[in-house]
Order: C-alpha cells, then structure tokens, then sequence
C-alpha cells in the first residue's frame, strides 16, 4: 500500500473504537456456564471431539479474575473472503493483549490457514496495527480460502506452535474457518498443546449467526454500501424511466444480503433463495413472476424497475440443485477427462451421456457461459457462484419471454434491461462504526479467552442492538455448534448455516410489502454510510438485526 492516505482515513484512524463494559476497565473475569451439547449428531461429535466436547459457554464479566498477567505471544489468521472489521479484530486482539502487559506479541500468518500451516508470518507492530485501525480490507497480513483439516495440516501448526511458543491462535473466518479452529484445538488438546485456537464470527453474508452468536462482522458495513448504491440505481431509473436494473448481490449460499438490502430499499422485485427453495419454485416460474411485475408495471406507464438476485440463487432452484449436484458427482469421477476433451461442445455432449435427462435438458438451454462456470470448482468443491452471471440469465429469459407475449399483442412492454453485480464494491469498505466496535470488541474478547488458557470457542459479542457499554462478551463452544453434514460425500461436522428463517421478522416484513414495492415507487435512499454526526444515522445495525432482536 502507498503512504498517502485519505483524509476520511485520517479521521478513522483517530476514531476511538468503543467497547463493552465489561471488557473496558482491566478488572475482567471468566464465568462458567453449564456444559453444553449439540443439537443433534451428539455421539458422532463427541466421538470426533472427545477433548473439546461439552465444553461450557463462558460469560466474560467485570470481577477481579485470575486470567493470566503473563507477557503472552498470539497469533492471528484471516480465513476467506474480505469483511469490514477485519483489521479492527487484529488491533483488539493487540490492545488487549498488551494493556495486560506490554512484553506481549502479536503475530500474523500469511495469506490466510495456509500460512498457519507453512508457518509463513510477520510480528505485529503498534505502527503496523496504527496504520490500519478502522479500515476496511485484510491486507495487512491477507486473506486465503485454505483448510487446516488435514492431519499433516494439523501436525505442521503444532509444530509451528510449539517453535514460536504461542499461548492461542484466533482465526477469523466464517463457519468453515470455525469449524476448522474446533478441528485443531482438538487435535492441540489431545496432543498435550499448551495453544488455545479461538475463532471470530466474520463473513458479510451473515449466515454465521445462532441463539448466541448474533450476527457475523462485516455484514453491516457492506450491506450499507450495496444499499447506497441500490438507491442511486432505483432514483436513476425513476428518473430516466427507460430501463430495468437486475442487481446480483453476493452471498454464497444464504440470502441475508439481498434481503437486508429490499429492506433498506424497497426495490420492485427480490428474489429469495430459500423461499424459492421452500417453494420448489422452477426457473421458469421465477421468470413468469417477474414478467408479471414488468408487464402489471408496463400497463400502469412504468417501463423500468430494479430487481435484486442473490447470487446463490441458481443453487437452491430445485431443476439447477440437481443438476449441479449430478455434475459434482460427474466432475468427481471424470475431471481430468472432461476438462482434456477438446472443446466446450464434445464436453456438453459428453455430459449429455452422463447427466440424467431431465438435468442434461436444463444443462443444454443455459448460456455458455453459465455452463461453463458450472464445470468449475473451488477448493472447498463449491460451485464459485460469484462468477455464475444469474442476472443476465434472467435478463435474456424475461426479454425472450416479453418478446414472445409481444409477437401475440399480450403486452406493448418495453423491456431494456441493465446488468448489475455488487459484491466486491462492499466487502473491503470502510467499516461502518458498529463494524468497527463489533470487530474491536470481538478481537479484545478473544484475547481474554486466551489469557484463561480457553480453546475451541468462538467468540460472542451480543445485546448488539444496545450501546456498546450494554454488550455482553463471552465464548460459545465450537462443538455446540457442529452438526453432521455430507460433504464430498462423507459425513463431516460443520457449523450449521443459518439461511434466511421464512419465519422470521426480517423475512414476514419484505413479504407484507413486497406487493406494494412491485407495483408503487416506494423506494427508500439511505445514501452513504456515515463516520461521523448524529447516532442515529451513524450507529443504527441492521434491519435485519433489529427485527431479530426486537
Ligand atoms: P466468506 O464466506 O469466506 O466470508 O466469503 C463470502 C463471499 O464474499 C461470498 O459472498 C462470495 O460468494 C465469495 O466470498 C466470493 O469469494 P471469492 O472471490 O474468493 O470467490
């Protein structure tokens, strides 16, 4: 990075990161709760964590404690994609463990649990960390999607550990990256490892979330910054009132996101993954819905609209679950094979011969290059849904469906529609002031879990619809969160997902308006997120947040 900086990144690195309570002033203790199990699986996950099960939740309280004054080294690790708060995280972790006493070290790994393994990091400076407080973005020590899952994985971090005399390790990931900590403090604990592994709620898709664990980092801060963009978009297009905006917005898999984002809008049309999923819904059933919005929009003078995807939608389509489940089982077997063939048109017609005929016939109608992104795999055997462009699938669907309707003098819609992807706009912004504190808090909390030689937590910061005094901190038990999931096809303990409740409050409220958003103008602008003025423009949570939690 450049020694220039901007002068909001001036003011940022003056502002003054609150805390909770009970983390604020030096007199801490740790409270222990009942032991705990998980939901379900409880034989398997006891079998698999046999040293870390049952663990209690703890509560981190003022009192006078006896947490450990010693000078202590730590390590810290980002795991997976960018979210805001990141660096505020590391620079809690720091401040907590020095105030207690200023022989301690901070270390980052590199490039993300890869450099865990290699033992690849750098000592943490408080000039190092001053030059990144309150900024968005992991590049202090980077970011990587590797797994420490693999026993030589597990065997290579003890061994750094011991080499480097580390006290913890705090991973800062999503439910993977969690799962992952659980993974090593077992493995740490079995082996006699003085190192105790704490984990950080971080993802901006927000399915990180449970009873104790209320939101992940990161979240707040980049859905702001779609929603601000979304306004603009949606005053454009009744200003110019000649096209529709489709807006794909990140989140893997879950529709928090795209949701928060209706709710701080109101843009004409949000889809919903798991509602689509619930309902079985068929992409051609989504393309008769939005038609139906276009055309009723048509009919009343407005031939324009914004409309939001989710960008996991294409998998919770039931016709495109199977086929991508059909193609991972395919690519398992055949990779090599298939990626040798000669060009794109022998693989489709190799694939016909493999995939069943329902799934061939949906392969066959997608654009090229949507069949292509579905031939491709992450690390973790994901589908890289980011790169899957649903929105211009859509788009070609509608106007061909609209042309059709036209062709019979069904409708006179006029339908110019532009493509839209919001994803990485947002998740190295600056971090919003509740991301700010969170991640702070978050990273000072962890500290004080290591100081009481705790291992396999993830922290927990919650009441985080109060002020920040009002918070309460502690840790809740990795294996209290695991369930028995196939994943490559063998059963593995993850952390359960938490995708959008069609229960809940965030959702009932976009489906009571979502009728009125169609067919009125009832857009909402929020504008630019806001660092300094007054709290209830600076400070709010989310929506989603405060629905939650009312
Ligand atoms: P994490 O789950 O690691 O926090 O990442 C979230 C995310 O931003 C998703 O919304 C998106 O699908 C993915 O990362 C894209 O990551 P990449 O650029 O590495 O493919």
């Amino acid at each position: 990075m450049g020694t220039e900086i901007s002068n909001l990144q001036k003011a940022r690195a003056a502002y003054k990161h609150r805390l909770p309570q009970a983390l604020s002033d030096g007199n801490i203790k740790i409270e222990l709760g009942a032991p705990t199990q998980p939901a379900t699986d409880r034989q398997e996950i006891k079998k698999l964590f046999p040293h870390t099960y049952g663990q209690p939740v703890v509560k981190i309280v003022k009192g006078q404690g006896s947490l450990s004054a010693a000078p202590l080294k730590v390590g810290v690790v980002l795991s997976g994609g960018q979210a805001p708060g990141g660096h505020n995280v590391i620079a809690g972790v720091f401040d907590a463990i020095k105030v207690v006493n200023q022989d301690s070290r901070l270390f980052g790994f590199l490039k993300g649990p890869g450099g865990v393994i290699e033992g690849s990091c750098r000592a943490l400076t408080a000039e190092i960390i001053d030059q990144h407080r309150n900024t968005g973005g992991f590049d202090m020590i980077m970011s990587g999607r590797d797994k420490i899952e693999k026993p030589e994985h597990l065997t290579a971090c003890k061994r750094n550990f011991e080499d480097m005399d580390l006290a913890g390790l705090v991973i800062i990931g999503g439910d993977d990256s969690n799962t992952n900590a659980a993974t090593l403090a077992e493995h740490l604990r079995a082996e006699g490892s003085k190192t105790s592994v704490i984990g950080i709620p971080k993802t901006i898709d927000g399915d990180m979330k449970n009873e104790l664990i209320e939101a992940s980092f990161g979240f707040d801060t980049a859905c702001k910054t779609y929603s601000e963009l979304i306004g603009n978009i949606c005053r454009d297009a009744a200003s110019a009132v000649k096209y529709w905006h489709f807006i794909r917005l990140m989140g893997r898999a879950a529709s928090h996101v795209a949701l928060e984002c209706a709710l701080q809008t109101h843009p004409n049309i949000t889809l919903i993954s798991e509602e689509v999923e619930a309902k079985g819904t068929t992409l051609e059933q989504i393309v008769d819905y939005i038609v139906d919005v276009v055309v009723k929009r048509a009919a009343a003078g407005k031939n324009y609209g914004v409309l939001l995807v989710p960008e996991g939608l294409v998998e919770f389509i039931p016709d495109m679950k199977v086929l991508i489940r059909e193609l991972s089982d395919i690519l398992g077997r055949d990779e090599e094979y298939i990626h040798n063939l000669r060009d794109h048109s022998e693989r489709v017609q190799y694939l016909s011969t493999q995939l069943s005929d329902a799934s061939a016939k949906v392969y066959r109608s997608l654009p090229e290059d949507i069949q292509q992104v579905l031939l491709r795999r992450d690390s973790h055997g994901n589908v890289p849904v980011s790169q899957v462009e649903t929105e211009r699938l859509l788009m070609d669907l509608v106007s061909d469906r609209i042309e059709l309707m036209k062709s019979r003098g069904e409708t006179d819609a006029k339908f110019d529609p532009l493509a839209h992807f919001f994803g990485y706009e947002g998740r190295c912004a600056v971090p919003t002031n509740f991301d700010a504190d969170y991640a702070y808090s978050l990273g000072y909390a962890a500290a004080q879990l290591i100081r009481a030689n705790l291992t396999g937590y993830t922290v927990n910061i919650r009441n985080l619809t109060k002020d920040v005094d009002k918070w309460a901190a502690g840790g809740t038990p990795v294996t209290m969160m695991l369930n028995m999931e196939t994943r490559k096809g063998k059963s593995t303990p993850v952390i359960k997902k938490a995708l959008v409740d069609l229960n809940g409050k965030p959702f009932k409220t976009f489906v009571k308006n979502r009728e009125s958003w169609a067919l009125n103008d009832d857009y909402v602008f929020p504008g630019p997120i806001q660092y300094f003025g007054p709290s209830e423009i600076c400070d709010a949570p989310t929506i989603t947040l405060s629905l939650e939690r009312e």
